[in-house]
């Protein structure tokens, strides 16, 4: 069989947001942690009991300080000592995020400390070979924003607008890829829909409101940084889950247009001209049988989501009618033990290969985590990092699948 080697100048890493990682934030979530953890702890029997690992999470689960992220990794402090280590592994690109509430804590007061601690960030990983990509908005929100209504709020846009364009002109020099927003369509439903993460405000209007801002304001914003820079390219990072039928009932396939139109197409369909590249993040496939979600779960994360690392292949080639360049901006597993990742990422990798050679234009591979890091409402129980975290030494440790990812990486091989 001839080599599978990936495509000269394809882009390798892994990517982490400023939120699960850096340590010291005030923001809504910080704000909502402290509210929320003593409820949370007393939940996690009810939510995560069934879990196969329950045992070995249960004591951080039912754990109140599980749920306030606090100083978690430090990333903050120590950003150049994990850029060696992302170096040390093979990467040659590497996914963060600017923490908003840091750059501009009060509206319209924009902190010029916290802006040159971003620049050096960049100015890290260039140092390094490793390219930037920097996402400017991963779901936390200012304060004083937040209490506006946040997201929901109709003077979103602009605000977010104001702050991309500070952001790009003042660290931008150096970047080439930017990510306007984070899964708009996992936060939106979370926050709005579902009720479950900060502020809790369950109501259909205000996620189709929220959902309505949120592409608002990635236009203004790709327009923005377009003016600034004509060069730059500027995305999403877009969750994607492949749909698979199970029996191929006619029921089975109408439910699965519906899902992959309304989960898949419709955001993406609205930003359609402005975006240069998609950016995916892929964790799932949902096979549907009667109804969505019956997957076979052979076998199964510590997260509880389904081990099956080839979906990305379905994803992948789904997003061919669009005809961007495709960055896969995040994928991995939860796995504390570290005993599926090496067989999570050889598969993944086999299967992104697969959809390169079906005609995908794939340029870069960003696995989630670089780090273990605070998991939003779970908090530190999941474990996706490619090096482990002691929080209470904050001492880091490689694990073995990273070796593996290195491995492919050098050798450009699967
Ligand atoms: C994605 C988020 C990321 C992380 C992973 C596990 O949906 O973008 O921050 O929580 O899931």
């Amino acid at each position: 069989m001839p080599d599978k080697k990936f495509p000269k100048g394809f882009l390798w890493g892994s990517a982490t947001s400023a939120h699960q990682v850096e340590g010291n934030n005030h923001n809504d979530w910080t704000e909502w942690e402290k509210k929320n953890a003593e409820r949370l702890s007393k939940e996690a029997r009810n939510k995560f009991g069934h879990l196969p690992n329950w045992k070995d999470i249960e004591r951080d689960a039912t754990d109140p300080n599980n749920y306030i992220s606090g100083r978690v990794c430090d990333h903050y402090g120590r950003y150049k000592e994990d850029f060696d280590l992302a170096k040390s592994l093979g990467h040659n690109a590497h996914r963060f995020s600017i923490e908003w509430s840091r750059i501009e804590p009060e509206e319209g007061k924009f902190d010029e400390t916290e802006i040159e601690h971003y620049r050096d960030v960049v100015k890290a990983l260039r140092v390094r070979g490793m390219e930037p990509f920097v996402t400017i908005w991963h779901w936390t929100l200012p304060v004083w924003l937040a209490r506006k209504g946040g997201f929901s709020h109709r003077s979103f846009p602009n605000h977010f607008e104001r702050y991309a364009k500070k952001i790009v002109r003042e660290i931008g020099s150096d970047v080439k890829f930017w990510i306007t927003l984070n899964e708009p369509d996992v936060v939106a439903s979370h926050s709005y829909l579902k009720g479950v993460w900060p502020p809790q405000n369950k109501n259909l209007f205000t996620y189709y409101l929220s959902l309505k801002n949120l592409i608002k304001a990635h236009k203004l914003a790709y327009t923005a940084i377009k003016k600034i820079n004509r060069n730059a390219e500027v995305g999403i990072a877009k969750h994607q889950i492949s749909f698979e039928v199970g029996r191929k009932t006619s029921i089975n396939f109408f439910l699965k247009a519906i899902g992959h139109y309304f989960w898949n197409r419709w955001l993406l369909n609205s930003i359609r001209n402005h975006q240069d590249f998609i950016g995916l993040n892929h964790y799932n496939r949902n096979v549907i049988d009667n109804g969505f979600s019956k997957n076979p779960n052979k076998k199964l994360t510590d997260f509880g989501w389904e081990f099956y690392p080839k979906s990305i292949y379905q994803a992948l080639i789904e997003l061919k009618p669009y005809n961007k360049p495709i960055y896969i901006t995040e994928n991995g597993i939860a796995d504390a033990k570290d005993n599926m990742r090496k067989e999570f990422i050889e598969h993944a990798l086999a299967s992104v290969f697969r959809a390169i050679t079906d005609g995908a234009t794939v340029n870069g591979y960003l696995y989630w985590s670089l780090m273990d890091n605070f998991e939003w409402d779970k908090g530190f129980w999941p474990r996706f990092g490619l090096v482990e975290i002691d929080y209470k030494t904050l001492e880091r440790r490689v694990r073995p699948s990273a070796l593996i990812f290195r491995d492919i990486i050098k050798s450009q091989i699967v």
